[in-house]
């Protein structure tokens, strides 16, 4: 197969990640015969420096041309810290997910066993956990329209969905639950909001055609505090934007590290593939920055086109890395490991998937192996 992926590095930590991503899809051409062609574009912060604007014409045309795009990172905290800023990295990737038409956003959610002690919560909590969040990615609060009033005194963001933006994303995560453990859950603040209230209609409808699914709903409120009180409860999770943007970066408390946690964003044309973590702006340059959200990134890329053993393959190898504790200081802060390095043993080890194991995996702490 021949795929041509638009590369968009972006802000902070995301040229040194992506860069790890590329690694491994090089090693995925090598070992399995696919090939890959590489374009890339700047977006963010950077391409506002470049050009004035953080999402180009020429970035927006090279992704749309491309069969998937495998994004970096965006923000940096120049913009964050000023709020009168005109133009901001962030609306380059709002951007790029309405033109591209990006509106589903799968977040897998894991523990995993060699990393149970990294998370703050207790690991009887945590073991075990495997959910993915279905999160609304093109509408609601942050699309709707935004207004401020000339005194700068009063400002609003309004919260809107149409039916059809509902349904073909629950169709999508029905379809997802499924092949699963047959549980959806809806995720909303229906007690409140009117935009919640017709979620849960059309999603109650849409569950009829998929009576093997069982259907339930959380308040968003509710839903944080179980996240982190039962993970194990939850499935699929579907979910609008922002409700959808804040629980996924809760879920990421249960894997260990901000760092691990990847997503695809797909639409009927086209698809993303990125970290869900942003640019880690004091990490940039440092070689610190944990490149397995970006390469389980490109596991998901190559699910996403039917490639499912060479998906496995990226994930094996990043579970090599887990277990010999060739991983990034936020895993392991006594760690002698930098991001290219993680990303070298990763990709090495795509092209020798074969390759036995030297050592025991069992007797190995994390971080304590030499082997690289
Ligand atoms: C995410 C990020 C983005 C979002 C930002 C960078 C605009 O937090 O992908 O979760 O809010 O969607
Ligand atoms: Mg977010």
């Amino acid at each position: 197969m021949t795929l041509k992926i638009a590369l968009l590095p972006g802000d902070g930590v995301g040229p040194e990640v992506l860069a790890q991503a590329v690694k491994c899809l090089k090693a995925v051409e090598e070992t399995f015969n696919q090939h890959f062609i590489f374009k890339e574009a700047p977006v963010g912060a950077i391409a506002i420096e470049k050009t004035g604007t953080p999402l180009p014409d020429a970035t927006l045309t090279l992704c749309k041309e491309s069969d998937a795009v495998l994004f970096g990172a965006i923000g940096d905290p120049k913009y964050d810290n000023d709020p009168d800023a005109k133009v901001r990295p962030e609306q380059g990737l709002l951007q790029l997910r309405k033109e591209l038409g990006l509106f589903a956003n799968i977040r897998p959610v894991l523990s995993h066993p060699t990393l149970l002690d990294k998370s703050p919560l207790k690991k009887k909590v945590i073991n075990g956990t495997d959910f993915v969040i279905y999160r609304e990615l093109t509408g609601g609060i942050y699309f709707g329209e935004k207004k401020l009033n000339p005194e700068g005194t009063v400002a609003s963001d309004l919260c809107e969905y149409s039916e059809n933006e509902i349904s073909r994303i629950a169709h999508l995560a029905f379809k997802a639950a499924k092949g699963r453990k047959k549980k959806l859950t809806l995720v909303d603040k229906a007690n409140v909001l009117e935009s919640s209230r017709l979620w849960r209609k059309v999603v109650t409808k849409i569950g009829e055609s998929y009576p093997e699914v069982a259907l339930d709903f959380l308040f968003v409120d509710n839903a944080a505090m179980q996240i982190i009180l039962n993970p194990k409860q939850f499935d699929v999770i579907l979910t609008e934007n922002m409700f959808g943007d804040i629980i996924s970066d809760e879920g990421s408390v249960i894997g260990g590290s901000i760092g691990l946690l990847a997503s695809a964003s797909v639409g009927e044309e086209n698809a993303l593939f990125e970290p869900i973590h942003g640019s880690y702006p004091q990490a940039k340059g440092k070689d610190i920055a944990n490149p397995i959200a970006s390469i389980l990134s490109v596991a998901m890329l190559l699910e996403h086109f039917g490639l499912a053993e060479e998906a496995w393959a990226v994930k094996k190898a990043v579970d090599k890395s887990l277990k010999k504790g060739i991983v990034t200081p936020d895993l392991n802060e006594n760690s002698q490991y930098g991001t290219n390095q993680v990303g070298d043993f990763i990709a090495h080890n795509i092209v020798d998937i074969e390759d036995d194991f030297r050592m025991n995996d069992e007797n190995i702490d994390l971080g304590k192996s030499t082997i690289i």
